[in-house]
């Protein structure tokens, strides 16, 4: 599919966007673990996110609903039951990932696939640390997708990452949930929390220090309502084009501001964005807010270190900012860009050279200068649907119609994206 986007002469309005995607994840795993009913509203609306709730149905967990608003029927800790076909994790890193830490506890065996783009990012950084707690994990060629998952009974490990990924840790603490004792996950760069918050809620005894996550395997976890916030990591996209765009000023509803996840804010801010958050409020452990942007010149920056972790997701989109502030942007010791949907380090910068902007391509990063102009051009999403946004996102500033050539990957976390974006202007 392509989307034509012509130049905008501002942005305006209020919108809501889908609910966020590591959230949605977490609450249809955990709650199919629960015993009883939970009630998902928000749920998102992303393929991804309709991959887990797919792979949980195969595993004999009844969910009703549709849209965005779905009852999971939770079975307890021992209720999921062998699939009676292989799972399909499609585009999805964080079901494949998280999931296998619940295969590996079952007394069942499992196979786990993926689309292409999948099939060829790295599963060692799970296979080891379950591995360790006692699970039988084969994989292709040792380390990608499909998986192969002989459930075994789990024993509890002191693990620390050795990357900075949410999706382990996740998976190590779902394995957790199985093995009798203290399972405890150290990290050194804090990544988002969203599945401790989880947990809690689910009513799990799990104790969190600066660096060390503890969960006490086999609890009772008893089915809830729960109501997921939109997505931050969308919300980013409309971020950057309303601070690119003269006249802008936009609002967004309801959207997760959980503190492990809002360093974009706290980054756009310092670099003299102007945001305003006039609203916060805990819904189910999350911190939700309105956000409300206006067109600014940013000066630019540096992401490097615990930031590239904390940033990794809006990468792209803040290339494209960066592009256009003051001072340019430099993006370094980011090397896990390049195994994320694809490697975004030269989806980005292929892009943004189609743009007419001059960009390096660095090992763990890319550099790029300031106060460049867009040209209207053709882009490639890549089958990457944050790379399908960012460049739209750029294509409001063109001196023309671009065209965005595989947009219907926008759909693997926001397939509202062509329509609200298109209401904005
Ligand atoms: C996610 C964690 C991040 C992020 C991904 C979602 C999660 O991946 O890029 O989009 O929900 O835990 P890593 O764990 O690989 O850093």
């Amino acid at each position: 599919m392509q989307q034509r986007i012509s130049p905008a002469s501002a942005l305006t309005g209020s919108i809501t966007l889908p609910g966020d995607k590591s959230i949605s994840h977490r609450y249809a795993m955990i709650a199919s673990l629960a015993e009883g009913d939970t009630r998902i509203v928000n749920y998102s609306t992303g393929a991804d996110c309709h991959s887990t709730l797919e792979c949980m149905r195969v595993l004999g967990i009844e969910i009703e609903g549709q849209g965005t608003e779905f009852v999971i029927h939770g079975k307890g800790l021992d209720g999921l039951r062998a699939a009676t076909r292989d799972l399909d994790a499609g585009n999805s890193g964080s079901t494949i990932r998280m999931l296998s830490g619940i295969l590996a506890g079952q007394t069942f065996r499992s196979r786990i696939f993926g689309d292409e783009s999948l099939s060829r990012r790295p599963m060692q950084r799970i296979m080891k640390p379950l591995a360790e707690m006692g699970a039988h994990i084969r994989a292709r060629d040792d380390k990608f997708p499909p998986l192969e998952i002989e459930g075994a009974k789990l024993h509890p490990i002191d693990y620390a990452l050795p990357v900075p990924s949410a999706q382990v840790k996740t998976c190590v603490l779902l394995a957790g949930l199985f093995a009798e004792g203290e399972t405890t996950v150290t990290e050194t760069v804090r990544s988002r929390d969203h599945t401790e918050i989880a947990l809690r809620e689910f009513g799990a005894d799990l104790r969190v220090t600066r660096q060390k996550i503890t969960l006490t395997g086999r609890p009772k976890l008893t089915g809830r309502e729960l109501v997921v916030p939109s997505d931050l990591s969308s919300a980013a996209f409309f971020l950057v084009a309303a601070l690119l765009v003269p006249g802008s000023l936009l609002s967004i509803h309801g959207v997760g501001l959980n503190p492990t996840r809002s360093a974009l804010l706290d980054f756009l801010c310092g670099m003299g964005a102007k945001i305003q958050i006039p609203e916060l409020e805990s819904v189910n452990g999350e911190l939700v807010g309105e956000i409300q942007v206006q067109h600014s010149v940013v000066r630019g920056g540096v992401i490097e270190g615990g930031l590239a972790a904390a940033l990794i997701d809006e990468i792209p989109v803040l290339a494209v900012l960066g592009a256009a502030s003051e001072e340019g942007l430099t993006v370094k010791g980011a090397a896990e860009l390049r195994v994320k949907e694809t490697d975004r380090i030269r989806t980005v910068v292929d892009n943004l050279r189609r743009l007419g902007v001059e960009a390096e391509e660095l090992p763990d990063g890319m550099a790029i200068p300031g106060r460049q102009k867009f040209r209207a051009a053709e882009f490639d999403s890549f089958g990457d649907h944050r790379i399908a946004m960012a460049f739209a996102v750029a294509a409001l500033r063109a001196d023309g119609e671009s065209v965005i050539h595989g947009a219907e990957a926008a759909s693997v976390s926001f397939p509202e994206f062509w329509n609200t974006l298109a209401r904005c202007y």
